[in-house]
């Protein structure tokens, strides 16, 4: 064991993605002993190091083959990606959505700026720090505009007459809200995702690999699905499963001496489980308890 081969990831640093690619891997039972401000950080029980870095330069790692895996924002991938050149695609792929960090590229315009869609845009600056991917965007839709590369604080260029308009990274909208900026134009719609390089290394590292992408699975998987559990009358059985189509095999068990009763044990895939619960309750399902599942194997 001790001489099998050790596998880098890039994460990032500090920034919207780094606490949640810590816990996603924290969830796959590696052990790490991270120090601030250290950037290369092995883990203590699986052959793999963290290569801790700005999310902007996690992609063009992973294609040249520095690390073999990164975590990054697919904005970030898809920016890398343009502005290198198409030949760069057949460098890197996607092996997993990782269901976090979701948002969207987005233009956004000044509160009282005219826009009616997007070549309200010809002959306009817009501010960014995707040039690639906001020009990509231009092209595709044959509008003239100005694109201007500023590398922060891109929400501050309308009222610094910088730039008409700005495209950047929205999440909840309260960044572009606070500055009086308003979103008309999604460009990409963004989450995290693990990346791995297509350079090619030893089986011994895509054994490892392998490991590594079951058990990411058995926790992303955990993540979307709870375990459901809950008394019904049996004649509602049908109706829940039709209320739960995300019910996998449920577990059905007689309560009582009369069988009319059940208890109804089950895996389920429910991302709004509120309103379900509220239609369950309709159906005549009672004591209704949800428990997270910390891992899904086979
Ligand atoms: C992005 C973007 C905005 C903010 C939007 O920055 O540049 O500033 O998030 O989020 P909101 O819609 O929830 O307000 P990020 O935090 O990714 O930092 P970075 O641009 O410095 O990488
Ligand atoms: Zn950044």
């Amino acid at each position: 064991m001790n001489n099998s081969p050790r596998l880098r990831i890039a994460i990032q640093k500090s920034g919207r993605l780094s606490e949640k690619s810590f816990d996603l891997l924290r969830g796959c039972g590696l052990e790490f002993d991270w120090r601030r401000n250290q950037l290369l950080c092995a883990c203590t029980n699986f052959p793999l190091d963290l290569m801790l870095v700005r999310d902007d330069d996690i992609a063009e790692f992973v294609t040249d083959g520095v690390c073999e895996l990164g975590i990054v924002g697919f904005n970030m991938l898809e920016e890398t990606l343009l502005a290198r050149g198409d030949n760069q695609r057949q460098e890197v792929h996607i092996l997993e959505r990782l269901g976090f960090g979701t948002c969207r590229l987005a233009i956004a315009v000044p509160e009282e700026k005219h826009f009616v869609d997007i070549n309200s845009l010809a002959n306009c600056s817009i501010a960014t720090s995707y040039p690639a991917s906001l020009q990509y965007f231009l092209n595709q839709n044959h509008v003239e505009a100005e694109v201007i590369h500023i590398s922060g604080s891109v929400e501050i260029a309308p009222a610094l007459q910088i730039a008409d308009a700005i495209c950047d990274l929205v999440s909840t909208g309260s960044t572009l809200r606070s500055n009086g900026l308003r979103e008309v134009q999604t460009i990409l719609e963004s989450q995290s995702v693990l990346i791995q390089t297509n350079k090619k290394f030893s089986p011994e590292k895509n054994e490892v690999i392998s490991r590594l992408e079951e058990r990411l699975k058995g926790v992303i998987r955990a993540a979307k699905t709870k375990y459901i559990m809950m008394n019904a009358p049996l004649e509602a059985l049908e109706e829940i499963k039709s209320i739960m189509p995300g019910l996998e095999d449920p577990s059905v068990i007689p309560l009582g001496s009369d069988g009319k009763k059940i208890a109804i044990h089950a895996v389920a895939r429910e991302p709004d489980f509120w309103s379900t619960m509220e239609k369950l309750r309709a159906v005549g399902a009672s004591s209704i308890l949800v428990v997270p599942i910390e891992k899904i194997f086979g």
